[in-house]
């Protein structure tokens, strides 16, 4: 955009590709129909943005930069701690993204209640409801203590300064898309707003060292943009996923400066604002069928945690020419390539049949090692035949039918252990890791063809 004083230039509500012209696809995500036109300031020649990272500019030997211990406000909710890496960093900027009405307000004003009630400073600003709304909630929740303090402003330049004023060691801003900054001529919720406020934001966390959290919520279409166009600016980015049927929550850390990734925490939304779910197996493995084929059990590690889950399979004689197939909470390619080997190793004849594989509970798992859980739970329903409870699987799966190791194998049959479970059949090259586990029968399997003769 050299030469130009203003203009309007296209952005992809989805990544926020920019683009001269407006286009069908966007070359970076390959969302269709996201492209929306922006009007866009070119600022005065010569005038730069300070990043406000640090005021003076000379480069500093490694040796000489103060690592001081990294102060952390802990939340005092552990499974949020957890995801954060251990709580909040003094001066970070963390997004929490999430679906509409999925509880993203209501976990951050707990957080606030928590914080406020260890005397920490937060102010909890809102660009969405109304300070009686926001009171209403609270009501919900419980006590508040006066340490936080609403507003309603969706100014950023006025944010800024009341900030500045204030010097809150927390702030919440609810939801990045109804901020707007009025050097800029688009509407609040478009993508150079949204960019333009987060970084007077990260500003804000970095120069006054305090902690900021940004909402922002996922749009599957429309006019707003989403958080992804923000990801790489903040430092740590957020999750909020779940069932809009189903009562659980899942807050999921996809990007951490100051700590592990795809950690989750796992929360219940009750009456009175979200509970968190110490152990998470226990709760996704309730109301499962009793002696029901195609029912398995295995276990996935959710960052460093293992959690047990369910999974069942329906195989039955397809009523048309092509098959049905469908994966609920698992990739359905993966599913279609499991069934493959299962025709081609053991000689299942599965092309006449309908298959349904589904992750119960409706979370959502990518991890490998449940393959051999989704095989097993095939072979079990195909042949109508149910498996023993008490026990459970783990393991990938290859292409010639093998099976191969997973990480951790002995925190998931610890866990397994825990839950009460007595048989676990696992890759036979993690038995050695593992080693003995008292009360618990160890069955290791090379491949396919070994795990269907121990069923
Ligand atoms: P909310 O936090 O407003 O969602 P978001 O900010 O992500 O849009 O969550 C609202 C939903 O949660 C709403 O459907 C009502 C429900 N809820 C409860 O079930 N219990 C409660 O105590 C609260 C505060 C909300
Ligand atoms: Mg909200």
């Amino acid at each position: 955009m050299a030469g130009k004083k203003s203009g309007t230039i296209f952005f992809c509500q989805e990544c926020g590709y920019e683009s001269g012209k407006w286009l069908g696809q966007c070359p970076g995500c390959r969302a269709w129909n996201s492209f929306v036109e922006e009007p866009v300031k070119v600022t005065a020649k010569g005038k730069r943005v300070t990043t406000g990272l640090r005021e003076d500019s000379t480069p500093l030997p490694i040796s000489q930069i103060d690592l001081k211990e990294e102060d952390r406000l802990t939340t005092d909710i552990a499974e949020l701690d957890r995801v954060l890496g251990g709580g909040i960093v003094a001066g970070s900027l963390t997004l929490v993204g999430g679906d509409p009405g999925i509880g993203k307000s209501t976990l951050l004003l707990q957080v606030c209640q928590r914080l406020a009630a260890k005397q920490v400073s937060v102010l909890y600003i809102s660009g969405e409801e109304s300070l009686r709304q926001i009171k209403l909630r609270a009501e919900r929740i419980g006590q508040f203590d006066d340490h936080l303090q609403l507003l309603c402003e969706t100014d950023l330049d006025t944010i800024d300064a009341v900030v500045r004023d204030k010097k809150p060691q927390v702030v919440v801003i609810d939801s990045i898309q109804t901020m707007f900054r009025q050097e800029i001529s688009a509407a609040p919720g478009s993508v150079s707003q949204v960019r333009e406020s987060t970084a007077v934001l990260m500003q804000l966390a970095k120069v006054q060292g305090v902690s900021i959290f940004i909402v922002g919520h996922v749009t599957k279409e429309g006019t707003v943009a989403g958080p992804r166009v923000l990801e790489h600016m903040v430092d740590t980015v957020l999750y909020f996923e779940g069932d809009r049927h189903a009562s659980y929550r899942i807050l999921r850390g996809v990007k951490n400066r100051f700590g592990a990734t795809n950690e989750i925490g796992v929360f219940e939304m009750q009456e009175k604002g979200l509970v968190e779910v110490a152990n998470p197996s226990e709760y996704m493995l309730t109301g499962r069928p009793e002696d029901a084929s195609g029912s398995v059990v295995v276990c996935s590690m959710e960052g460093t945690r293992p959690i047990l889950i369910e999974i069942q399979a329906l195989v039955c004689s397809t009523n048309f020419g092509i098959p049905r197939r469908q994966a609920t909470g698992t990739d359905f390619n993966r599913m279609n390539l499991l069934m493959a080997v299962l025709e081609k190793r053991l000689g299942m004849q599965l092309a006449g049949c309908d298959a349904y594989v589904n992750i119960a509970g409706g979370m959502r798992i990518m991890e490998p090692a449940i393959d051999l859980g989704i095989v097993l739970a095939i072979i079990s329903s195909h042949r109508n035949l149910p498996l023993d409870p008490k026990m459970l699987c783990f393991g990938e799966i290859g292409l010639s039918g093998e099976v191969r190791a997973v990480s951790m194998a002995k925190q998931r049959v610890m866990e397994a252990k825990k839950l009460g479970f007595t048989t676990c059949i696992l890759p036979e090259v993690c038995l050695k890791d593992v080693g003995q586990v008292e009360g618990m029968r160890l069955i290791g399997v090379a491949s396919v063809m070994d795990a269907m003769q121990c069923i």
